[in-house]
């Protein structure tokens, strides 16, 4: 027996048949994985059989270097109890006479899926309802579902259990496909960058769209930019500005009911289009001023980015045969991705002549994203600039709506909350309870249901064997609110991120693959931190001003490639 602190290891011989020699990790630490290029050494099918017989007992079983890595809870049964398990399993990995192919998935069959397709359509398999779906399938088919390809639409295969995910994630890491946004990137390919041939590189279309080592490249490229914690820190102030003009605005818009009297959802987004256009563009886009027109750029931008939500998933996530020749829905995504970057580029172009115009030099702390990105590259600079206009308006709006809602049904946790927002003196004090009640809040109401990867190599899943190029979902909204990952599922309890281990509640008792709002690895979001930034500063600029309460049936949400909160937004907003 070796010891290494902080983890001992024991590294067996080759007694164990043809096994081959096994180190036992007693401290489960997600850092080793990340530090250590582990291969999956048992097939998921055999993890799964363990898994079903001694719930939770093994994390997780890796190849490393040449030894068996077995990573042990440290709070389960004795140590003997794994060698003996670990002896009995021969590891198969990816052997084809052990493993189903992954057509005999269980899922919905053609006729099923046609039949909720047509208009009119009810039941718990009905494809209109994304989130009732997804915990539908659940239900019928277990933690491994297979919807058919059909009408255009690939065939994907929806993953329940969160350490299958992880096995897929961490393995796709290096170069991953996140498939989804094929019309856009069809857009990208086929129109916008016909005659744009001056282009540093002609094949580059953005991060959302791009993939293999033109995504790389341009990820490189941004990251330090956008995902610098010192980098986002310099906003802190001006997105705190725009949040109190915001709650000027706010009170002005108010009747005597206290009810906001325009509509809720522009409102907010026109809050989210303000301040994110301050990180891309560096300057005030002026969304709050009262004359704004309707057919203002800033009011048609929001309108688009919601437009194109809409029609993407009709496109890309429902059946079509947009495929296979051009359909109404597809002329029509086509015009309005174009008319998003145009009014983008409009936006764009203006902040550049602005800053010609200026001609001073900046600080690197005065510069804007935009600004950085100019100066390392145009066209990356003009692309992201787009895309964080289009990717950070209704994420973040409806992030904010969703929390709002929560903490208005939850009066204690919002009193709490406003305790700890009135007790803060200094800018640089922690404020736990708000990132928890975030946290919470996307757990319960994501904006993200479940993210995606296209397979690009075969991975064996609960014994199916399943080929590259299959899409694979990671059901994260679903398998948050199941009661073996998450204690009370359903309530709005910001103190599970807040209790310490041992208590019932405590968040790190699930496995960190089940929630995962913000994706993973390389290709996680890169507006994280900015949005995240934007979320904490008006949550409690509101909460600080307002005590938020909610009448009427609860908020309802729709599936249009990303959640929205659907009209009526029954929110009363008294002065606190
Ligand atoms: C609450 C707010 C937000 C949520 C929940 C969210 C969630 C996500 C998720 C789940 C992904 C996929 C990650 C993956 O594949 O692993 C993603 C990607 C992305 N997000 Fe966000 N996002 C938010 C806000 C933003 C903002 C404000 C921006 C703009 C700065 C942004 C820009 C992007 C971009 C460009 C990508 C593609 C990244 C890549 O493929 O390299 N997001 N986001």
């Amino acid at each position: 027996m070796v010891r290494y602190a902080p983890f001992f290891f024991l590294r067996t011989s080759m007694i164990w048949n043809e096994l081959p020699p096994a180190v036992f990790l007693f401290r489960y630490d997600m850092a080793i994985f990340k530090r250590q290029a582990c291969k999956p050494f048992f097939s998921e099918h055999e993890r799964y059989q363990w898994c079903c017989k001694y719930p939770r007992a093994v994390m997780n079983t890796y190849l490393w270097e040449d030894c068996q890595l077995v990573c042990l809870r440290k709070d389960k049964k004795p140590f003997f109890f794994y060698l003996r398990t670990t002896a009995t399993h021969t590891p198969i990995v990816n052997s084809a006479q052990q493993t189903k192919s992954w057509k005999e998935i269980p899922g919905p069959s053609l006729w099923d899926l046609i039949k909720q397709a047509l208009p009119g359509a009810s039941g718990d398999l009905n494809l209109t309802d994304g989130l009732k779906l997804g915990q539908a399938l659940y239900d019928h088919y277990g933690p491994i579902v297979k919807l058919d390809g059909f009408l255009g639409r690939p065939p994907i295969i929806l993953l329940y259990d969160p350490e299958q995910c992880a096995q897929v994630l961490r393995s796709e890491n290096w170069l991953p496909i996140r498939s989804g946004f094929q019309s856009l990137d069809y857009y990208r390919r086929n129109k916008r960058n016909k005659g744009n041939e001056n282009q540093s590189n002609p094949d580059m279309t953005g991060l959302l769209t791009d993939h293999g080592e033109t995504w790389k490249k341009f990820r490189s490229t941004v990251n330090p930019v956008l995902l610098q914690p010192k980098t986002i820190k310099l906003y802190t102030s001006i997105i705190d500005e725009v949040a109190q003009d915001m709650i000027v605005r706010m009170k002005s818009l108010r009747g005597e009911n206290n009810m906001i009297q325009s509509d809720f959802e522009m409102e907010m987004n026109l809050w989210s289009l303000e301040s994110i256009a301050l990180v891309a563009l560096g300057r005030r886009l002026r969304c709050f001023d009262s004359h704004l027109p309707p057919n203002s750029p800033e009011k048609r931008l929001i309108q688009l980015v919601h437009d194109i939500f809409e029609t993407a998933d009709k496109l890309d996530f429902k059946p079509s045969l947009w495929r296979y020749f051009p359909t109404r829905a597809y002329k029509k995504a086509m015009k309005l991705y174009e008319e998003q970057e145009n009014i983008a580029r409009f936006f764009i172009d203006k902040t550049i002549e602005e800053l010609n115009k200026q001609g001073t030099r900046k600080s690197e702390e005065e510069k804007s994203v935009l600004e950085k990105l100019l100066e390392i590259n145009k066209d990356v600079a003009v692309i992201m600039a787009s895309d964080v206009l289009f990717a950070g308006v209704d994420t973040t709006s409806n992030t904010i709506t969703a929390s709002l809602y929560l903490l208005a049904n939850n009066q204690d946790k919002q009193d709490k909350l406003r305790a700890e927002i009135l007790s803060i003196t200094d800018e640089n004090q922690k404020r736990s309870y708000l990132r928890a009640c975030v946290k919470e809040s996307m757990r319960i109401m994501p904006v993200v249901s479940g993210n995606i990867r296209e397979a690009t190599k075969e991975y064996v899943i609960f014994g199916y064997s399943i080929p590259p190029g299959i899409g694979i979902s990671f059901m994260h909204q679903a398998m948050s609110m199941m009661e073996e990952h998450y204690p009370r599922p359903t309530e709005f309890l910001p103190e599970r991120w807040l209790v310490k281990k041992g208590d019932p509640l405590y968040h790190g008792n699930a496995h960190p693959f089940v929630n995962q709002p913000f994706g993973f690895g390389v290709r996680s979001c890169i507006g994280r931190r900015i949005a995240e930034l934007e979320i904490y500063t008006f949550l409690s600029r509101l909460i600080q001003n307002f005590r938020v309460e909610w009448f009427g049936p609860p908020m309802q949400t729709k599936v249009a490639s990303i959640n929205y909160i659907t009209v009526p937004h029954n929110f009363i907003f008294k002065d606190a």
